[in-house]
């Protein structure tokens, strides 16, 4: 691990802190239907922007309460979710992460944290992915029908049933499905060998920046739903994440569910 992602991992953590003082006095505001922001989700980015910027002056800040963001820049780049589930955390369900990429032409890291258990994930490109400090892998399992998949759900709920369809399609062959939340989290999963997969539509570059790093420092693979490498730089995408083994049946399971 390098320095500077030392730093940064310290100021996530600090970050967890903030949200574990903070929660008490949680503010709520719709900013879509059912799409929510938080003084906490706020507190955060603008302590994380402070902090982290000072860590690499150069760099680009894309974080998802920002007013506007630089999503194609070729330049060295930070990428945040400050709050990844703040619906889950309005709801007190424990599953939020403070999610935080560093992406430049030499390497990339991925910090997800999850303040309300402790549980770090990290992953430097070429070095592996680790759970506080233990190495990771994805899992084993080589059939979907010994998997569990998680799916997510698009705030967009004119795209759900796409969602639906898929999942309909993919329950009849796996072991079970879990819709849990949030992205970054499920990624993580995916790399800590929990879960064997992971698919939902329309994520934004902030969902998962950091959940791609760990995932493929485990030894895992994500694609978007046709199959294809996702493309640098992209703001919205749609994602389907496994072990590797599994990925190709997945994968043709998914495209019968879109032929539908
Ligand atoms: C959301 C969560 C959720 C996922 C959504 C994301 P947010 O992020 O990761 O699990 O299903 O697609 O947008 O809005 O809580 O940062
Ligand atoms: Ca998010
Ligand atoms: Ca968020």
């Amino acid at each position: 691990m390098n320095a500077m992602m030392e730093q940064a991992i310290q100021h996530v953590k600090d970050a967890g802190e903030l949200v574990r003082n903070k929660y008490k006095e949680l503010q709520v505001e719709e900013k879509g239907f059912a799409n929510y922001v938080t003084n906490i989700d706020m507190a955060v980015q603008q302590q994380l922007h402070e902090v982290l910027s000072a860590l690499s002056p150069n760099s680009v800040f894309i974080s998802e309460e920002n007013e506007t963001n630089d999503y194609a820049t070729k330049k060295s780049r930070w990428i945040v979710d400050p709050i990844d589930g703040t619906t889950n955390l309005i709801h007190g369900y424990p599953h939020v992460a403070i999610s935080v990429a560093y992406y430049d032409e030499h390497q990339r890291f991925g910090i997800i944290y999850n303040p309300f258990n402790d549980e770090l994930f990290t992953a430097l490109s070429g070095q592996g992915a680790f759970v506080n400090g233990e190495r990771i892998h994805v899992s084993t399992n080589q059939k979907l029908s010994g998997s569990i998949i998680g799916f997510g759900l698009p705030y967009d709920r004119t795209k759900s049933g796409a969602t639906f369809r898929m999942v309909e399609k993919v329950y009849e062959t796996c072991q079970d499905m879990k819709r849990k939340g949030p992205a970054s989290l499920d990624l993580a999963y995916v790399a800590a060998g929990r879960i064997d997969g992971y698919v939902e539509k329309d994520l934004k570059i902030w969902d998962i920046a950091a959940g791609i790093v760990v995932l493929e420092e485990a030894g895992g693979r994500v694609s978007d739903w046709m199959g294809r490498a996702l493309e640098e730089g992209l703001y919205i995408t749609d994602i389907v994440s496994t072990n590797s083994h599994i990925h190709d049946e997945l994968l043709a399971i998914i495209r019968t569910s879109e032929n539908e």
